[in-house]
């Protein structure tokens, strides 16, 4: 007899989950927070009072925009305003807004991952900025730059907002900024928002706010294994677990087992025995000051030009060049 093979398509979420679940400790990847419940979450999260890097960049560029826009339109020629993750693009439109009244030439290309995020963000503009000649370009960040840069000669300002090079362990964001920096010319300008080591405090509470929005953000985790993996987490028996460590400006979250228990995935036949008190590691949101950022710089091959930041120095945004 005859045996049918059915080749099965593992994703990397499925590969991922295996990993992290496997490993000693566990953990799983930050990125998979963003599922449409996990978008609409951030969304609240980016509300809150306690949230302050929101507010912060969004007061940055409200009261920097004249400088930041004459920065990027120095030489004059029309240039490609290429935003990296771009969200719903509520911090950009201020910058968008500013050029437009000033009649500046330039092209909106947010990149984002999402579709349907890009699709939203495109209407929005439409309707309250007419004016800007925006082109979506749905992909990965480098894959996405790499091709703009071959397509397009106009000098490039490279836009990535709202401290998302947090998530990143600083080997990993030094190739991040190498990657960029291949890709620009001496022309070209990095814009980035980096926030910034402060009270400690400060930091627990942005990411451990009392309403519990952060708390089901992280646990959004789980309920996503549920959904799309046929797991049975049960998402009462974990903690929501936030530490910041202020030597070196690391916030770290945590699911943590509340009892023993085990769990089981269905869709990639796995059981995951839990220990009480046991964690998943899920975050890190890095935080820094003026010399790790010069350091992370200067390892990726980029030059600082200049910073914006608010007058408690709570946030900033950096202006790189090619160094
Ligand atoms: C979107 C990565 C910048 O780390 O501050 C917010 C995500 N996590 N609250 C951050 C997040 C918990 C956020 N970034």
């Amino acid at each position: 007899m005859q045996e049918t093979l059915t080749p099965v398509l593992t994703s990397d979420f499925e590969k991922d989950v295996r990993k992290g679940l496997t490993d000693f400790p566990k953990h799983l990847s930050s990125k998979y927070f963003y599922d449409k419940k996990g978008d609409k979450l951030f969304q609240d999260i980016m509300a809150m009072p306690e949230y302050y890097l929101t507010d912060c960049e969004f007061n940055i560029l409200e009261q920097h925009k004249e400088a930041i826009c004459s920065l990027f339109s120095k030489g004059n020629k029309t240039f490609n305003l290429i935003e990296l993750g771009a969200g719903d693009g509520k911090k950009t439109k201020i910058l968008l807004r500013h050029l437009s009244e000033n009649n500046i030439n330039f092209n909106y290309l947010p990149i984002d991952i999402s579709q349907n995020a890009l699709d939203q963000l495109a209407d929005s503009i439409q309707e309250e900025l007419p004016k800007v000649s925006t082109k979506i370009m749905q992909g990965t960040y480098f894959e996405t730059l790499e091709a703009i840069s071959k397509l397009n000669t106009d000098p490039k300002v490279i836009l990535f907002l709202g401290s998302n090079i947090g998530n990143l362990l600083h080997d990993q964001a030094i190739d991040f900024l190498n990657d960029i920096q291949d890709l620009m010319t001496p022309d070209d300008l990095l814009f980035m928002g980096f926030d910034q080591k402060k009270n400690p405090q400060t930091i627990l509470d942005a990411y451990n706010d009392a309403q519990g929005i952060t708390e089901a953000f992280n646990k959004n985790l789980l309920v996503r294994m549920n959904d799309e993996l046929d797991a049975d987490f049960q998402v009462d028996n974990f903690l929501h677990w936030e530490t910041y460590d202020p030597e070196t400006g690391t916030a770290k979250s945590f699911l943590v087992s509340k009892k023993e228990q085990t769990v089981h995935i269905d869709k990639i036949d796995l059981e995951v025995h839990f220990n009480t008190w046991e964690t998943i590691h899920t975050e890190i949101s890095q935080k820094y000051d003026d010399q790790i950022v010069a350091w992370l710089c200067e390892n990726a091959g980029l030059e600082i030009l200049t910073e914006f930041s608010d007058a408690e120095s709570l946030y900033k945004n950096y202006v790189f060049r090619k160094g």
